[in-house]
């Protein structure tokens, strides 16, 4: 089936934005505007250990979402994963369209656009490429983008880095929770632990006021490490109220997601967050979900519920708590 790409409708002139992207009243960012003089927690991994647990435990609890800095992730490597990036989106519109995805039969993999349904359905501004990264043994690399060529290497490069810091945060979170360091990331899977990348591209939108990026939502993975280009965009829902991420050169973003809050029987939260798109300038970010693989079972860890504190979440297989998340069914 022909899917309409938003790339496309953009940078035909388009003056006003086709009602299905357009928001109902409640959802438009221009009503529903982030608090001015309020800014998210910065964490930079360098500092002594005892401050740096301190602090990501108390940002994974009060916002579930913190940047961090001095991550150790050179910025060579953030360019060169935003260049070939950048590189496939602008390829002509056909040789994209090779590794379109379809969603309606399972296949999640590829590039992508949100389609209606129906007319009451809005949709978002943007276009995406999505595959998995890691482990090496579950990924399809037929299913990357081989233009341009360095892709692979690029990904495969940056891949090494994100689950260096990513067993670095799991690790102090899992102090956070007075376990050994190592209990979360084997709760979910250990080695086996899945990382998957998504690259938005959000057009320069008409009228950006009326339309959302991406809606709000939390992110069904544990955890999610993201990079954007100097447009910014991420707001996160902060005590009834939208915060907005300004952006920082190299800096990465951090997304509690709906596994960890899981885990830690509510202590961590999953953070409420939505992205929204500029006028004139191309907004992109690249994203990477940390998530166990499909069978492991996911509930909160013994060691945290107890008579006084029962489990408010029940325990399924990340297969069953994706699926219900994808069709909206209650967890
Ligand atoms: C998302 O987290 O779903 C998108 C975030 C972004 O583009 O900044
Ligand atoms: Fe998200």
């Amino acid at each position: 089936m022909e899917v309409k790409r938003v790339q496309t409708l953009a940078f035909n002139q388009l003056r006003e934005l086709p009602p299905q992207f357009i928001r109902p009243d409640n959802e438009r960012p221009e009503n529903t505007k982030a608090l001015d003089g309020v800014n998210v927690p910065i964490i930079s991994l360098s500092q002594p250990h005892h401050l740096l647990v301190a602090k990501i435990t108390e940002a994974a609890s009060d916002w579930g979402f913190f940047v961090i800095t001095d991550h150790g992730i050179s910025s060579k490597l953030i360019q060169n994963l935003q260049d070939v990036g950048q590189k496939f989106f602008s390829l002509p519109q056909k040789e994209k369209e090779v590794y379109a995805n379809d969603p309606s039969i399972g296949m999640f993999e590829g590039y992508g656009t949100k389609m209606t349904k129906n007319l009451e359905e809005k949709v978002e501004w943007l276009d995406y490429y999505f595959h998995l990264m890691s482990p090496p043994s579950r990924v399809n690399y037929e299913m990357w983008p081989k233009n341009p060529s360095s892709y692979r290497e690029v990904i495969e490069e940056y891949n090494k880095e994100i689950l260096r810091v990513t067993n670095n945060i799991l690790e102090r979170l899992s102090e956070g929770l007075a376990l050994e360091s190592n209990a979360l990331k084997s709760c979910l899977g250990g080695d086996e632990v899945e990382l998957e990348m998504k690259i938005n591209m959000y057009p320069p939108c008409p009228q950006p006021e009326l339309a959302l990026g991406v809606e709000p939502h939390t992110d069904m993975s544990a955890l999610t490490l993201l990079v954007s280009n100097d447009v910014p965009g991420l707001q996160v829902w902060q005590e009834n109220n939208w915060v907005a991420v300004n952006y920082l050169q190299n800096a990465l973003f951090v997304h509690i997601g709906d596994q960890l809050e899981v885990l830690s029987n509510g202590k961590y939260k999953s953070v409420l967050h939505r992205s929204l798109v500029d006028k004139e300038r191309k907004r992109m970010s690249w994203v990477a979900f940390v998530a166990p693989p499909q069978e492991v079972m996911v509930g909160p860890l013994p060691m945290l519920v107890n008579d006084q504190n029962p489990p408010r979440y029940s325990t399924k297989a990340y297969a069953e708590y994706r699926y219900r998340k994808f069709n909206k069914i209650p967890q």
